[in-house]
């Protein structure tokens, strides 16, 4: 089996950090999510795995590179325009030829994995496509599935104004090759995109068999902040702590807190589940549980919780406690002490600013 990873996409619902960022590239729990798939897919032992790629595509070349550091062998696969996720599978047809492969939407963290989702689609040969759902709140965001009365699946639509169901898809579907037949004979939807839910109901029309698999962990789609907070949290109560850089005597940190090699707790108090990543300095601060310090970060005289912090950016003074917060790289977060004594800000577009 080969892997297909859709990293292409605009990220607009990340702005401002998606203008200089791809999305698949923010980290969760200090790991891009993008890393996160690979390592889904390479623990499934699929290491043949092509990544599509858009306008953040040299990006992603230059952080995921040949695949070696995963232990997988990487082909970047070019879409010229966000036309669809049958679109991203029609222009990988040379990558995939005749083999079964799965497709991971490079911006989904699930739980668990896929090993054993790719041992059962590998054990029914017969099966030509096999699609993971999960019951969700708010189905209309999602394509949906309708199941028919022997469990298979009966109809798919995409975003509905109607839900059939609360079974969303989750983006990891398998197949088969007679996926391009299907991404062939399809038309663009009311979006101008060709959907893969479309291309599915062609097969299941068409008589191929489809099975679901319906998935009981948590499952995000990272594509809006507070998704991506969300994901943060439930990756770092799973995550295995460590402690590589340096606690000095007047700090509290427990138990469930990463510290990455080269960070440093300084008279601080961090409280897990929390990561503090390298060569990052907290200093006279506190760090609340579900928080990811990334790396080359100086928090100092602040407190912080449930947050994102990226590469390179400071924090300091800030009287209040930070809270449910996204904050990119080279961002400086700072008490304003020069006069005229006011709010001075330099935000990126579609940037949002709390105040008390
Ligand atoms: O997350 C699950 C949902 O993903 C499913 O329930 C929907 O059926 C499916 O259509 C998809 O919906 P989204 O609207 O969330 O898809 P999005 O545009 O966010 O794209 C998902 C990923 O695929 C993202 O990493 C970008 C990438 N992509 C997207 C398009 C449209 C591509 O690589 N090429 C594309 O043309």
């Amino acid at each position: 089996m080969k892997g297909l990873i859709l990293s292409g996409g605009k990220g607009t619902r990340l702005y401002p950090l998606t203008y200089t960022r791809a999305k698949q590239l923010i980290p969760v729990a200090n790991k891009p999510v993008l890393f996160r798939v690979i390592e889904a897919i390479r623990d499934a032992n699929i290491t043949e795995i092509g990544i599509v790629i858009g306008d953040t595509g040299p990006e992603i070349r230059e952080t995921v590179g040949d695949g070696l550091q995963f232990g997988v062998q990487i082909t970047y696969i070019e879409q010229d325009a966000p036309l669809g996720l049958a679109h991203a599978v029609k222009i990988s047809e040379d990558f995939l030829g005749d083999d079964r492969f799965v497709m991971f939407l490079g911006d989904n963290v699930i739980q668990g994995g896929i090993s054993s989702l790719i041992a059962d689609f590998a054990h029914h040969p017969e099966w030509n496509s096999q699609i993971v759902l999960t019951a969700v709140e708010q189905p209309e965001q999602y394509g949906v599935a309708e199941l028919n009365g022997e469990g298979r699946i009966a109809r798919l639509i995409e975003k509905p104004k109607v839900p059939p169901s609360n079974l969303a898809l989750v983006g990891i579907y398998m197949f088969d090759a007679h996926i391009f037949e299907a991404v062939h004979q399809i038309e663009p939807s009311f979006r101008g995109e060709l959907e893969i839910t479309d291309a599915i109901q062609w097969l299941i029309e068409h008589g191929y068999s489809v099975y679901p698999h319906v998935h009981t962990g948590w499952w995000i789609d990272t594509g809006r902040p507070h998704e991506m907070l969300t994901a943060n949290s439930l990756v770092l109560e799973e995550l295995t702590p460590c402690v590589e850089g340096t606690i000095d005597t007047d700090s509290e940190v427990d138990s469930r807190v990463t510290v990455e090699a080269g960070a440093e707790i300084i008279n601080s108090v961090v409280r897990g589940p929390a990561i503090i990543g390298r060569n990052t300095r907290i200093i006279n601060s506190y760090v609340g549980p579900f928080s990811s310090i990334y790396n080359d970060v100086v928090i100092e005289n602040s407190e912080i919780e449930r947050s994102i912090v990226l590469e390179h950016s400071a924090i300091r003074n800030i009287p209040a406690r930070i809270q449910d917060s996204l904050i990119g790289r080279y961002a400086q977060v700072d008490i304003n002490d020069v006069r005229p004594t006011a709010i001075k800000m330099h935000l990126g577009d579609y940037s949002r600013l709390g105040l008390l």
